[in-house]
């Protein structure tokens, strides 16, 4: 069945946490999460992922870091990743957004194989549809606001006025609308994140990869943009797959995957 993500918003007061319910219906999985925070339904149907990646192994000279990983996103999804320092998190990151190469495995979006992609289709094709967030927002200090979040539009060749009206939207979405002109340096570490956040969606891409992107934010901070995390998965469907050390996130989040020595368990 092509995929299909529902979001329904439902009153389930009876619900004291959250339930996951997975089943097959004539071949094809369903599953459904229900919360009581929220007053949310979501329920995934058939093979709609949008990340898929198999037996991803990774060496660093002699050490082995990631060690067979399989993970599988549908479309809609927030799913964290946690695990100790060390663990391979961000490796395994890096090589799902194509920015490193695995040793052994494939990765999938959208079913389209990317790990063959040679560098300049790979450059493109991760522009288009790739978003990244790090831990420092890596902002060019010499552009505007508007103008960072502009230029991995202007790079994938679209109409200068176009990506600029939708880096307009997407900054006031996340409430640094009035911030337009300044320059990374005149922003407070809260905003330059929301910058990065705007980066990252311009292009509308199918999954965003944030690798502790509040782990330089104060608390407040850190839950404002945990929260416009979510806003953006209502508005836009967006999915995410975020490295965390924050247990808050990871318990928000739909699912939360467990990185040990290099597997998830
Ligand atoms: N470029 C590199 N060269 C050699 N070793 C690396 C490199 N990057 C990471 N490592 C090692 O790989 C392991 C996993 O690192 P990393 O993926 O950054 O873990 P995490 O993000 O979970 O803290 C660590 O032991 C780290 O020292
Ligand atoms: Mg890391």
């Amino acid at each position: 069945m092509a995929g299909l993500l529902l979001l329904v918003r439902l009153h389930l007061p009876f619900l004291r946490q959250r339930v996951l319910i997975s089943t097959k219906f004539a071949g094809d999985s369903i599953k459904f999460a229900c919360e009581p925070v929220g007053l949310r339904l979501m329920a995934t149907i058939g093979n709609n992922h949008v990340l898929k990646a198999t037996n991803i192994q990774k060496y660093y000279g002699d050490l082995w870091v990631l060690k067979g990983v399989n993970v599988e996103i549908a479309k809609g999804e927030i799913v964290s990743i946690v695990g100790p320092s060390g663990s391979g998190k961000s490796t395994l990151l890096h090589i799902l957004g194509t920015l490193d190469v695995a040793a052994e495995g494939d990765v999938f979006l959208r079913d389209k194989k990317i790990n063959v992609l040679k560098s300049k289709a790979l450059a493109a094709f991760r522009n288009k549809h790739i978003g990244f967030i790090f831990q420092f927002h890596h902002l060019l200090p010499e552009f505007s606001a508007l103008e960072n979040v502009c230029i991995p539009g202007w790079i994938a060749g679209r109409k200068k006025r176009e990506v600029e009206e939708q880096a307009k939207n997407l900054l006031l979405t996340l409430g640094i609308g009035e911030r337009l002109d300044n320059k990374p340096a005149a922003l407070s570490g809260g905003e330059q994140q929301r910058v990065a956040v705007a980066r990252a969606l311009i292009n509308s891409p199918d999954i965003v990869f944030a690798d502790e992107p509040t782990g330089n934010l104060d608390s407040a901070n850190a839950e404002e943009l945990h929260k416009l995390f979510f806003d953006l998965r209502s508005k836009f469907q967006q999915t995410f797959l975020i490295v965390t050390h924050n247990e808050e996130l990871a318990r928000m989040s739909d699912r939360t995957l467990h990185m040990k020595d290099g597997k998830i368990n």
